[in-house]
């Protein structure tokens, strides 16, 4: 009989928050994902009897972030932005506020309660929140009498193009998404209730796609990067070796050096316009763009070094004391700006892949270029020592500054015929 009772008040019980669940109005948004084996999803509960919001998101924990802002635009949207905490086994959810289409801010002001349910659950960022003050918010205004409020979501990099965001700071600095988009949700139907939302949602209410999602990129990180380390990591380590390997050309030598610093600036001006979309940027302040901007100021000044260096060489015919400078400072310029590079990686929370990448193009091209400088010295070393090559130059200037192709190596006419 006891156990009948109580068999009894459970099934009533269980029948009973069924329903009580079933009943909470909200509206739902389901975004699949991945080939529909996730979902985005949002949930919307305005209680009758106070000033609430009460949401729920949850989206896969393989995008760096999940998000969702009011209004159909990034511009004064207010949002709720979710990602892995520090210890990668829960959730830290910022609510930030936009201004245009840059990182938006956070909030402090914004006041957001997470509630049970919030964490890491099956590889799924999950949200259970309460704002108490984000209805009447004097930007991302919301129409509570609106049957098509328009809502935006947005999605992180993804896992495998980019290392996930791991933070406890709601300040933390998120990149930009790789995929976007819009929605309307009904927000009369959200509306009843004493405040809460349902424990799981199957399927969509009041909801609906507004238009298609925008698949995006952080293209000009991508290109800054990609135009920077091709100068920097290729191109000029290839004019080192077109002056003093082969060719053993001085015009081939500036005209590559001008291609690569003219690349190099160009990529340094999509910098300095990708630094104005992120708060960690947008003060300049950082390493990264300190250490940069230091770069490219030294190419111009390398620039002019060479430039002087070789036009006094062809007035007063010997090597000037602006070789040797153009030579060390040159090689300075490229070892800050490749580590400078390694900087900008970690900053951007580029992959472990890309990372690998480019340390194992760095060790390469550094191998190749310093063999193949070292091999080219000692080889014409030892045949100006066996007397094959005459002693041009080099023989009035040994002890004084060298120049920066060891023209101590060729004869004066050969060195005229090329250069001039
Ligand atoms: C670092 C953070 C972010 C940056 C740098 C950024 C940057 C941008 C840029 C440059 C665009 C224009 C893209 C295009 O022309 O195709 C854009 C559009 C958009 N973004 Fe963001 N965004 C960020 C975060 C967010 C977040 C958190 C959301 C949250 C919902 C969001 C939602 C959207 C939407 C819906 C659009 C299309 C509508 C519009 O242009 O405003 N963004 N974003
Ligand atoms: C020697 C010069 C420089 C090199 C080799 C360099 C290289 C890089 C690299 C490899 C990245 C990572 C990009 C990615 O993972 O997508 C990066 C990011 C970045 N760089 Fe530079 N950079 C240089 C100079 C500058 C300068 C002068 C500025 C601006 C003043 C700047 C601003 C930025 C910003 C804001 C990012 C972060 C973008 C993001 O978080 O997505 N860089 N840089
Ligand atoms: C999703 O499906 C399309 C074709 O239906 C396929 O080309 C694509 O590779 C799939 N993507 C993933 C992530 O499985
Ligand atoms: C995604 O949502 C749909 C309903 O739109 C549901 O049928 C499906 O089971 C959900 N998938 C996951 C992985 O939760």
């Amino acid at each position: 009989m006891l156990r009948f009772c109580v068999l009894f008040l459970g099934l009533l019980s269980a029948f009973f928050f069924r329903v009580q669940a079933d009943s909470v109005p909200a509206s739902v948004f389901i975004l699949p994902l991945d080939n529909g084996s996730a979902n985005y999803t949002f949930a919307l509960n305005l209680p009758a009897n106070s000033d609430d919001i009460y949401f729920h998101l949850s989206g896969p924990a393989s995008y760096s972030w999940i998000a969702v802002g009011t209004g159909r635009e990034m511009k004064d949207s207010m949002m709720f932005i979710v990602y892995s905490n520090a210890q990668g086994d829960g959730v830290t959810v910022s609510p930030r506020l936009s201004s245009g289409e840059t990182e938006p801010v956070f909030s402090s002001s914004l006041n957001v309660d997470e509630l049970p349910g919030t964490g890491l659950s099956d590889n799924t960022m999950i949200v259970n929140g309460r704002c108490s003050n984000c209805r009447r918010w004097k930007t991302g205004s919301l129409d509570l009498t609106s049957r098509t409020q328009p809502w935006i979501y947005a999605l992180g990099p993804h896992s495998g193009n980019s290392e996930l965001l791991k933070s406890d700071s709601k300040t933390a600095s998120i990149e930009r998404h790789s995929e976007y988009g819009r929605f309307t949700m009904d927000m009369v139907l959200a509306t009843g209730g004493t405040g809460g939302l349902p424990t799981s949602f199957t399927t969509a209410v009041g909801s609906s796609e507004d238009g298609k999602p925008h698949y995006d990129s952080n293209w000009p990180s991508i290109l800054h990067a990609l135009a920077i380390c091709a100068a920097f990591v290729l191109l000029m380590p290839t004019g080192v070796f077109v002056l003093r390997v082969f060719p053993a050309s001085v015009r081939w030598h500036w005209v590559n050096q001008s291609l690569a610093s003219i690349l190099a600036i160009a990529g340094g001006m999509l910098g300095v316009y990708l630094s104005t979309m992120f708060t960690k940027s947008q003060s300049f302040g950082s390493s990264h763009q300190i250490i940069g901007l230091v770069c490219l100021a030294a190419v111009v000044v390398q620039w002019g070094l060479g430039f002087w260096h070789h036009r006094l060489f062809k007035i007063i015919k010997r090597p000037t004391r602006y070789g040797p400078i153009h030579r060390y400072f040159g090689r300075i310029i490229l070892v800050l700006a490749v580590v400078n590079g390694g900087i900008g990686l970690t900053w951007s929370y580029a992959s472990t892949r890309v990372v690998v990448g480019y340390i194992i193009v760095v060790v390469v091209v550094g191998i190749t270029v310093i063999a193949a400088v070292v091999w080219k010295r000692f080889t014409s070393r030892s045949r100006k020592k066996d007397g094959l090559m005459s002693e041009g130059l080099g023989g009035q200037y040994q002890g004084g500054y060298d120049s920066n192709i060891h023209l101590a190596s060729y004869p004066e006419q050969q060195y005229n015929d090329r250069f001039q």
